[in-house]
């Protein structure tokens, strides 16, 4: 059975408790919902593998409740840590870095890594605080689909499977966080997210780059993640109406996501239509993927956004999610 709550003074009360007695607590964070765990109980934290069908050897982000707990978690920290942890804590930003022995192989699968985060979501918070503990929380979804930016969302894939929803309204950023790996020299981006490239880079100086085969298992890696069922392909900007007429014309049902709503489109094509601004895309951008399969449509099209601030972030995540499934190749 899972509880579907208002966050309240008393809710959280309550969820801490589940928390404590090894449950799972879906919560709101500023980026996506989150799916928590006591990250010291192993039992509890691999119940959040097994309720999102997520393969054991990804690892999970440990949530702090402030900086000042990053030392409980992680050894060696680079100054740079300290630097990025000063200027976008609270905030939508996951620092890899070398683990403590207070990270078991289960939170890091088996790397000798742990990510961590202080979430600024005032609910996230309030429950850390209520918890006084740490929480292992992936996204509040099952493995390989969109991450919830809504409570509705983490219902309608874990109902069921989880103790506690905690209804907090839609997430602001709606992006996951920015993942930065510091454990290996030179800080590497290993996921574009709310914290922007430009950001990191006015801290860092500069930014490295990770040689492919070398890249450490990031589930937002995997070519296919962040999916609607429905197939969705990206298409130059100039030709998304041309593109939609021809599919049209085949007799394809299709749907157009574009923040350009004065598009001329055949009457037949769908329109789901972006909001123009970049930040305002962002917290909208998995809503609309999950709005394209609820239009029971063949296609979707799209367009790739301009790379620069949240745009790279909403481009990576646009690609994933055009790119080739697992089961296109039987
Ligand atoms: O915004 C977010 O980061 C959200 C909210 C809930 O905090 N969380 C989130 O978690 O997106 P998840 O598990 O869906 O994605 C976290 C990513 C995974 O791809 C995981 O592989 C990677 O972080 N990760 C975690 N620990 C890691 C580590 N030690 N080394 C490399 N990648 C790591
Ligand atoms: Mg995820």
């Amino acid at each position: 059975m899972t509880d579907f709550v208002t966050a309240t003074t008393e809710s959280l009360r309550h969820a801490a408790q589940i928390l404590r007695q090894g449950g799972l607590v879906a919560f709101p964070t500023e980026t996506v919902y989150g799916l928590g765990a006591d990250a010291e109980i192993p039992a509890a934290v691999a119940r959040v593998f097994a309720a999102k069908g997520r393969p054991a050897d990804h690892p999970l982000i440990v949530h702090l409740a402030g900086a000042e707990e990053l030392d409980r978690w992680a050894r060696d920290v680079p100054a740079a840590a300290y630097d990025l942890a000063a200027a976008f804590w609270p905030g939508p930003l996951t620092l890899i870095l070398k683990r403590s022995s207070r990270a078991s192989d289960l939170v890091t699968g088996g790397l000798d890594t742990v990510g961590l985060r202080v979430p600024s979501h005032p609910i996230a918070q309030e429950l850390l605080q209520a918890f006084g503990g740490s929480i292992a929380a992936p996204s509040a979804n099952r493995f390989g689909r969109v991450s919830p930016t809504t409570a509705q969302h983490v219902l309608s894939e874990l109902e069921g499977r989880i103790d506690l929803i905690l209804d907090g309204g839609p997430c602001q950023v709606g992006l996951e966080s920015t993942i930065v790996d510091l454990s290996r020299g030179q800080p590497v981006v290993l996921r574009p997210g709310g914290i922007t490239t430009e950001r990191l880079t006015e801290v860092l100086g500069s930014l490295g780059t990770l040689p492919a085969a070398t890249a450490p298992r990031v589930s937002g890696a995997l070519d296919s993640h962040y999916a609607p069922r429905t197939r969705l392909i990206l298409v130059p900007e100039a030709n998304l109406a041309q593109q939609a007429e021809v599919l049209a014309s085949t007799g394809k049902r299709v749907v157009v996501l574009s923040a350009d709503h004065s598009l001329p489109l055949p009457a037949a094509v769908e329109r789901i239509k972006w909001p123009a601004e970049q930040s305002s895309l962002a917290s909208a951008l998995y809503a609309s993927l999950r709005a394209i399969d609820a239009l029971d449509v063949d296609v979707a099209l799209a367009s790739l956004p301009a790379e620069q601030g949240l745009g790279q972030a909403i481009a990576d995540r646009l690609r994933k999610a055009a790119a080739p499934r697992p089961e296109d190749n039987g």
